[in-house]
């Protein structure tokens, strides 16, 4: 989206204007109406509250009064909850351009600011309604921005742009991971990451079955041999001018499970339905590959994701196949649905093996049980390193995409033990009880001493409930956390 910075609102832009509880507008006539909206009961400045004014002052389509509350009780997820309403509001005018005011008080939340309107302007059935619905969504979302109050305040400006970057990049992750498996299949994915290789100049490497054969990687191909599309092991490697490839990498692996049907051990209705999301931790990531040369981040970085749907038929794997991994080690199937652990595994492995890094961080929809005990607005974070959760932590709460800390315990590493080989992939009657922690934990077989972090995704991917600045469906999570852990890192 086009971003102009400017000293007033043009003639024909339809003006946001941020107002404060208890603080006069400096603009008089403005600060008339506002008055007269108080006495009326129609407007109390609360946060997030807004009121459309047709034919404002200054310009010729209107003015969003964006309620604020009190300076002092702003933070970034009321800001982007407030200026993801006036984006969602906006939009319903169809306006020819947005013009919003950032006032001193604000210029620290610039970023913030161009992310929340960005983001609530993501319209998820665009791409398949049709006729008039399809020219309504198209007219809903905003063509250009112009930006006042900013001043000579470079530093904000920047700001600005850096937020419309990531949040566009963010939008489209959500739109890949709400792209339904007839679309986004591996091919689609095998297409979009020579994209994003030639986009970023990185190495692109794509291992297919027979090279994954070679590579040993039977539970991988274990799980895609219920699906006529061949599994892709995707691998992009970053590394801009004046970083060395002798720099141990930061390697970022996400589950890319096109759909989980769960397998033989088949999920029933209710819990089927979300499951082309199963690969928002790969979206996630590949995304974020897309920030790095934006964000100017100077490090090796790859990425790594496996690609395969999860599906039955005649040559599907079945509970009770013992399978060899790339590591050497074997695996017991003992539920045909815990399939992400076992394509992360064999992901890991190869990455610990190929590139030695500096550290690793995997993001998955990986188990029910994380979504239950955290729901959307957390994600689980384990790991083996203190400052790799600590950097991941802050980056989240810095964010808003956060995270919490989750134990594994030996006890529970003990019980992903199969009976006749090395690893079960399910514990067999209590799988329920600390479900991420074991998912976890069994990882965390395949990582040897390499610093790791494990991120379950599964509540925040996607949601019912959407916060301000969020429709319902994919909501991107993760994209504007590592850009942030990343930026931290520089
Ligand atoms: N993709 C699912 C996890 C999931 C569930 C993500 C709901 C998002 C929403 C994963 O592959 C899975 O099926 N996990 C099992 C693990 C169990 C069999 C040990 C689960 O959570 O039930
Ligand atoms: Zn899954
Ligand atoms: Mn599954």
């Amino acid at each position: 989206m086009e971003v102009l910075f400017a000293n007033k609102p043009s003639e024909n832009s339809l003006l946001v204007y941020p107002v404060f509880a208890k603080k006069k507008v400096a603009d008089l006539a403005l600060n008339k109406l506002v008055a007269r909206l108080a006495a009326a009961k129609e407007f109390a400045c609360k946060i997030g509250q807004t009121f459309f004014v047709l034919n404002g002052e200054g310009s010729s389509q209107g003015i969003i009064l964006l309620g604020l509350g009190e300076a002092k009780e702003l933070d970034v997820p009321n800001i982007m909850d407030a200026f993801g309403t006036a984006g969602k509001s906006a939009g319903n005018h169809h306006p020819a351009k947005l013009s919003i005011f950032i006032p001193e008080e604000l210029h620290k939340y610039a970023q913030e600011i161009a992310e929340a309107i960005v983001l609530s302007n993501y319209q998820p059935a665009a791409p398949y309604k049709t006729g008039e619905s399809q020219t309504e969504l198209r007219e809903n979302s905003i063509k250009s921005m112009e930006v006042t109050g900013l001043g000579k305040n470079e530093a904000a400006q920047n700001a600005f742009r850096k937020g419309i970057q990531i949040a566009e990049i963010v939008n489209e992750a959500r739109m890949w991971v709400n792209t339904p498996p007839n679309i986004a299949n591996t091919d689609f994915f095998r297409r979009k990451s020579k994209e994003i290789a030639r986009e970023i100049h990185a190495k692109l490497k794509i291992l297919r079955r027979r090279k994954l054969r070679k590579l040993n990687m039977w539970t991988f191909l274990g799980v895609n041999r219920g699906s006529p599309d061949e599994a892709h092991l995707i691998t992009l490697d970053y590394c801009p001018k004046g970083v060395s490839r002798d720099e141990a990498p930061t390697v970022l692996v996400g589950k890319g499970v096109i759909f989980d049907a769960g397998g033989y051990n088949l999920k029933p209705r209710g819990s089927i339905e979300d499951m082309h999301l199963d690969k928002a931790g790969a979206v996630a990531v590949l995304s974020l590959m897309r920030l790095l040369p934006k964000l100017g981040i100077k490090k090796h970085i790859v990425c790594v994701t496996p690609f395969t749907e999860n599906l039955i038929g005649q040559n599907a794997y079945k509970p009770s196949e013992i399978l060899k991994t790339h590591l050497g080690k074997t695996v017991e199937i003992t539920n045909t649905d815990a399939e992400g652990r076992l394509i992360l595994g064999e992901a890991i492995s190869y990455a610990v093996e190929k590139f030695k890094p500096a550290a690793i961080v995997d993001l998955a929809t990986l188990t029910g049980a994380c979504m239950i005990a955290l729901g959307d607005r957390y994600a689980g974070l384990f790991g083996n390193d203190k400052a790799l959760i600590e950097n991941l932590r802050s980056a989240g709460d810095e964010t808003d995409e956060l995270l919490w800390q989750l134990p594994i315990h030996k006890d529970y590493a003990d019980k992903m033990k199969g009976q006749f080989a090395d690893l079960r992939n399910s514990e067999t009657g209590s799988e329920r009880f600390a479900g991420a922690s074991k998912g976890a934990a069994f990882i965390r077989e395949f990582v040897g001493k390499t610093k790791w972090a494990h991120i379950d995704i599964a509540g925040p991917a996607f949601t019912t409930d959407p916060k301000k600045y969020e429709q319902k469906g994919a909501t991107g999570f993760g994209v504007r956390l590592l850009a942030r852990f990343m930026e931290n890192l520089k």
